[in-house]
């Protein structure tokens, strides 16, 4: 049984929410899936300061007291994460703009690796597509395995075509989330995701040291040795570009 967890950023139940429970309902019906929805709102989030803690002492040193770590927790239980949100001048919601600067640190030290997500906007009119990239993006940065997310377009009065449109269009999306969970949750990453891990690593091993919590837990995770994030089967081709984008950093740095 997979477990998959949404975190909703609206205060309000309704069109975000409704499609949300219509995803996981349909999600359900394909199988072997139990769910649960979080919203964001009837947790405590303060809005980050700046001031990079996280960053550099580690998430435990963050002066803010609040819910973050339990959210966390319950992403860290899960197969497979939604984010959702309303399209607020196009931009996700406030509150899961919150959400997402207090896991600011993941981008750094990335931990959902084995694990899916997707995302859902409603919108009124216009501006949601985007913000669906921009929020599969964040889940790709943060080590989740993305499914292609949706986005819903809720005009009110909703006619009923417009409903049938809604509801198929999270039909679909389910079966690809689906589709995610099942796969091997360690795929071989792509020539980009090569790139990115050996040139942040490199730069984190020569540019910092054991006063930075980066550098601590690249170390102890064995990343400045690894091959990638985990292990993952890769031709001699990627093992030869990893090998450059090592040294093309290194160079980098030395300068
Ligand atoms: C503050 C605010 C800003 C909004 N900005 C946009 C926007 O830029 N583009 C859009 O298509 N809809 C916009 N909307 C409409 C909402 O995205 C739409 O009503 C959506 O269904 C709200 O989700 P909810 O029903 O879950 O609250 C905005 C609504 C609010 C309250």
């Amino acid at each position: 049984m997979k477990k998959v967890t949404a975190f909703v950023g609206t205060a309000r139940k309704k069109h975000t929410y409704y499609a949300v429970r219509q995803f996981l309902n349909s999600l359900q019906s394909l199988g072997d899936v139990e769910c649960e929805i979080v919203a964001l709102s009837d947790y405590k989030l303060e809005t980050c300061v700046g001031c990079k803690t996280c960053f550099i002492k580690g998430e435990s040193s963050c002066p803010l007291k609040d819910d973050r770590d339990v959210l966390i927790e319950k992403m860290m239980a899960s197969d497979g994460v939604v984010f959702a949100s309303p399209n607020y001048a196009y931009q996700v919601s406030a509150i899961m703009k919150t959400f997402l600067d207090r896991l600011g640190f993941v981008f750094h030290r990335p931990c959902f690796f084995g694990k899916a997500c997707t995302s859902i906007v409603a919108q009124g009119i216009y501006g949601g597509r985007k913000i669906v990239k921009y929020l599969d993006f964040v889940g790709h940065g943060l080590g989740f395995n993305v499914a292609r997310g949706s986005c819903v377009t809720a005009l009110e009065p909703m006619s009923e075509k417009d409903k049938v449109k809604f509801n198929g269009l999270l039909a679909a999306h389910s079966k690809r989330l689906h589709n995610r969970l099942s796969q091997a949750p360690y795929p071989v990453p792509s020539l980009l995701d090569l790139m990115r891990f050996r040139m942040a690593r490199t730069s984190i091993r020569l540019m910092l040291d054991e006063t930075s919590r980066d550098y601590t837990y690249y170390r102890d995770k064995g990343w400045f040795e690894s091959d990638y994030f985990y292990p993952a089967s890769m031709n001699v081709f990627k093992n030869a570009a990893g090998r450059l984008f090592d040294y093309a950093m290194s160079r980098n740095a030395n300068k």
